[in-house]
């Protein structure tokens, strides 16, 4: 069994565009919108905020109170949307209840909707001609990638249908030639779907989920799970103790796809600023 460092591809990622930045001399920027209290949320924006710092791409944080209006967002996101200086707009999710998520998400525009989010890059994403990729889902391409697997022929089963992970992982892994099974919570016998797997990729949001009875011998396993367990630890969907030894690559979490989640958005920050100068 061999531990795929996320921090390690990502690190080279970053430094890739970092240098690509230098030598262009490109002047790029990213709005960060972060609204209400969230915890995680905060956590998650700090590390994309750093991750700018590295690669020489200029930050904004507009950070908004809990009871910021629906009008309020919308207004905010249409002057970033005219602003010469944001390349990027990254509106974090989950907004507060009382926000129409689906409605600010549409709001950004496609040319600087660096999560993928917007119906027409998804559009895009389905039928295989990518303006932004979507970030953790490509993020674990390159992190399979990493280990030499060939996807192409490949028995790949993704747990979860999110919009943001599920949906547009199977499209990727499709696009590569695989054969794609998409589990969810009506998967009937979805262990024995899982066994199946050459490649499983796990995006539940429930610890220690994934256990070793799911788990071909040799097979190469991808935790997106980001969870609290009991203890308050950060931890994924596998039970990673048992599942481990019968992988050939497993990624950890932390140090996993969390890190090349945001590689994957700095690289998306730098093809919105190319998409914009063209
Ligand atoms: N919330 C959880 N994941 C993401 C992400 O990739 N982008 C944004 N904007 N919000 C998220």
């Amino acid at each position: 069994m061999q531990l795929i460092d996320g921090k390690a591809v990502s690190a080279a990622v970053k430094e890739r565009i970092r240098a690509e930045i230098e030598r262009d001399k490109l002047d790029i920027g990213l709005a960060v919108i972060i609204v209400g209290n969230n915890q995680a949320s905060r956590v998650y924006v700090n590390n994309k905020k750093k991750a700018c710092e590295v690669c020489g791409i200029k930050s904004y944080e507009y950070a908004l109170p809990e009871e910021t209006t629906q009008q309020e967002l919308l207004e905010l996101i249409d002057t970033l949307n005219k602003a010469d200086n944001v390349n990027g707009i990254l509106c974090q999710l989950p907004l507060p209840a009382h926000l129409d998520e689906k409605q600010v998400i549409e709001a950004i525009s496609p040319l600087k909707d660096v999560d993928a989010f917007n119906a027409v890059n998804v559009g895009k994403i389905m039928i295989g001609d990518y303006a932004f990729l979507p970030c953790t889902p490509a993020g674990v391409m390159e992190l399979i990638h990493s280990t030499g697997t060939d996807v192409c022929g490949k028995e790949c089963v993704v747990i979860g249908r999110s919009n943001i992970v599920g949906k547009p992982m199977a499209m990727l892994l499709l696009h590569e030639n695989a054969t794609v099974t998409v589990c969810h919570s009506r998967t009937k016998d979805l262990a024995e779907v899982c066994r199946r797997a050459d490649i499983l990729v796990s995006a539940v949001g429930r610890a220690d989920f994934v256990t070793a009875d799911m788990v071909k011998d040799g097979a190469v396993v991808i935790d997106v799970g980001m969870n609290r367990n009991a203890e308050g630890k950060l931890c994924g969907d596998v039970k990673f103790d048992e599942v481990a030894p019968k992988c050939s690559y497993i990624t950890p979490v932390p140090g996993g796809v969390g890190p090349m989640t945001i590689a994957m958005l700095m690289q998306n920050t730098l093809k919105a600023k190319r998409l914009q100068d063209e």
